[in-house]
């Protein structure tokens, strides 16, 4: 069974945006979009730069630091230079908190 974690208040991510928290000491990026909630690492796989601090496009995260572009669904990669996906993690939603469910490991 997945441990899910408290990460943020639904309130607290509008939709078409993103917030950041840490679970585990692992920064994750939660997104808010209109197909759903996800929740991905917030260090791109390319060199380390925070997805956060990026643009959100639909189901797109695009890294401010070289462009590259991730599918937040399932981490695959959109965009280079970026070539390893990013580890994404299940979501749910509890009474208005979002709760996240670490993936074991973020190595590829
Ligand atoms: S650090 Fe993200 S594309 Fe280079």
């Amino acid at each position: 069974m997945p441990q899910f974690e408290a990460a943020l208040k639904l309130a607290e991510v509008p939709l078409g945006g993103m917030r950041t928290c840490l679970i585990g000491g692992r920064e994750i990026l939660i997104c808010h979009t209109r197909e759903g909630v996800f929740a991905l690492d917030n260090i791109c796989t390319h060199a380390h730069a925070r997805l956060c601090e990026g643009r959100l496009r639909a189901t797109r995260v695009v890294c401010p630091l070289h462009g590259g572009s991730f599918d937040i669904r399932d981490g695959r990669v959109l965009a280079p230079p970026a070539e390893v996906p990013l580890p994404t993690h299940a979501v749910r939603i509890v009474e208005g908190t979002i709760e996240v469910a670490l993936t074991r490991s973020t190595a590829p």
